[in-house]
């Protein structure tokens, strides 16, 4: 606990390489392609305008289920035809709980519905909105590449209040004239209209609700070898600053919405919400959070977008024992994560602290970041870390593809906004899967770029889960199928784990990096 509690307080280390490696990816497009930086196609769609792109990435413990292929498309433009539904009880920063059931007409109308709770397990309905309107599909966007900009036209917004306490915190948060003659006056379970094109907006930037969501879709579909097609849907995300949300163009997204028809099986929460209406909030089963067991190799299900163009998968190790960690943050410029930029691994200590006040079963975490390696995987990347100044980025003119360099003794690199050491405060969940496989969810990054660094900056929702690796190659069962031997993979495993004791008895408290060559 001490040790990671000590140590300087310095700028945020993963925020700061966020922007960095944001404006990094756009040095490298804008040299590699000729083009201005904020040129965004003007053309509307066309018909002949049909991007269809195929994934490559796949987790690195695919071993999990090697039976099971994955070959993920997304089109442009996307086909949003259908409902589309949470899967789990979802968390947006604030903290806000809800569920989601969104169902697009071909005729591009949408209703949208959004039930809030005021739990974070979503089993006790606070108020549900109903949106009417329509969405028009601009042009893929250049700024999160594989994704589509649209414009959404609301025509309604209705609100039903579920309880009297939900009546109450409404009534101190909306102006009076919002709902009904006066909210006090409001009868549970009857619509309000909150919101229609006659009238101003000022009741829905109270509640701090905006559809700009839509502004950013993408639909991605997973054609698996043995349990057919599962389509998800991609919106925007939400500024974690409460004033920023109602204005905020997204260049990221939320977790994403599955469609009612093509979902993963067995999910129970599909069915709740897809049934639900705006009288009938789905009421979420209790599902207690597994105890936070962070130990073993935690990584990416997917190519994952950040906001501020980002893509990239992350691969993660925690040893408890001594309270040490490593994450392996692998960055692409396609959103296939086909085509890597950079790989950056950090590493230090972390200290579990207290059960977060504000999310049931989540836990708050501090890291401490002393270590930060990078390599360049391709050459404009190498050249531009090559040509910052002496003393600023590892060693100047020392870059070159494929070849690691430690950046402490530079004590980051500025370029890719990296300050070492550097302290975050952190939020951890953890969860289960449809297979009762455990999920980690690590915090969301503020949205603005700036850095957890202190108590209030603490995240209050999540990134996308990542997977456990370690977890299943002890069940000889998975061995079976095609490829990779999971055998191999957990003899190495345990030569690693061995080692790594070995060296942290030798060094203390370093982590070893053999971990990551198995
Ligand atoms: C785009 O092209 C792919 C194959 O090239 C096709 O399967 C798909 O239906 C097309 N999508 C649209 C929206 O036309
Ligand atoms: C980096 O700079 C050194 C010295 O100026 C040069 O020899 C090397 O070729 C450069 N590497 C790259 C990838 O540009």
């Amino acid at each position: 606990m001490k040790r990671a509690e000590a140590g300087n307080m310095s700028n945020g280390l993963f925020s700061h390489l966020s922007r960095g490696a944001w404006l990094l990816w756009h040095v490298v497009l804008v040299a590699g392609t000729g083009t201005k930086l904020w040129e965004v196609p003007t053309a509307s769609f066309t018909s002949s305008f049909n991007l269809s792109e195929g994934h490559q990435w796949v987790p690195q413990c695919q071993y999990r289920h090697p039976q099971d292929g994955v070959r993920i498309t997304a089109d442009i433009p996307p086909r949003l035809d259908g409902t589309w539904v949470s899967t789990r009880c979802e968390v947006r920063p604030g903290p806000e709980f809800l569920t989601r059931s969104y169902t697009f007409h071909s005729s591009r109308h949408f209703q949208a519905l959004q039930h809030y709770y005021t739990d974070s397990s979503c089993e006790e309905p606070a108020y549900s909105l109903k949106i009417w309107g329509k969405l028009r599909l601009r042009q893929a966007s250049w700024i999160t590449r594989g994704g589509t900009e649209a414009e959404p036209h609301l025509s309604k917004v209705g609100v039903v209040i579920h309880s009297p306490a939900a009546r109450q915190r409404l009534a101190s948060r909306l102006p009076s004239a919002c709902v009904g003659p006066t909210l006090g006056q409001v009868v549970l379970g009857k619509s309000y209209e909150l919101y229609n094109t006659r009238a101003g907006r000022g009741c829905l930037m109270a509640l701090g609700f905006s559809m700009m969501e839509m502004g950013l879709i993408r639909v991605e579909m997973q054609h698996h070898n043995h349990r057919g097609k599962i389509q998800e849907l991609f919106l925007g995300d939400i500024h974690t600053e409460w004033t920023q949300r109602t204005q905020y163009r997204p260049t990221g997204y939320q977790q994403p919405l599955q469609n009612a028809m093509h979902h993963i099986h067995p999910c129970p929460v599909c069915a709740l919400v897809y049934r639900s209406s705006e009288q009938r909030p789905p009421v979420l089963p209790r599902s207690p959070a597994p105890p936070l067991s962070l130990a073993g190799r935690w990584v990416s299900q997917h190519c994952e977008t950040r906001p501020t163009v980002l893509f990239l998968t992350r691969d993660f190790t925690f040893d408890p024992e001594q309270h040490a960690w490593e994450g392996i943050y692998q960055h692409y410029s396609d959103p296939s994560c086909s085509e890597p930029t950079f790989t950056l691994r950090a590493s230090g200590h972390y200290a579990q602290g207290n059960p977060s006040a504000k999310i049931l079963g989540a836990t708050e975490v501090v890291f401490k970041v002393t270590q930060v390696r990078v390599t360049a995987m391709e050459e404009s990347t190498a050249k531009m870390l090559n040509e910052t100044r002496p003393g600023k980025c590892g060693q100047a003119g020392g870059w070159e593809v494929g070849v690691e360099q430690d950046l402490r003794p530079t004590d980051g690199c500025t370029v890719l906004g990296i300050k070492l050491p550097h302290k975050e405060f952190e939020l951890f969940k953890s969860e289960l899967d449809h297979r009762k496989q455990p999920l980690l969810f690590i915090g969301q990054r503020p949205t603005d770029g700036s850095s957890p660094d202190r108590q209030h900056r603490r995240p209050t929702s999540f990134q996308a889960p990542m997977v456990l690796c370690d977890g299943e190659e002890r069940q000889p069962s998975h061995d079976s199928g095609s490829g990779f031997n999971s055998k191999q993979v957990q003899s190495a495993v345990s030569v690693a784990e061995r080692l790594t004791l070995l060296l942290s008895l030798m060094f203390g408290c370093v982590l070893c990096n053999l971990l990551h060559f198995c």
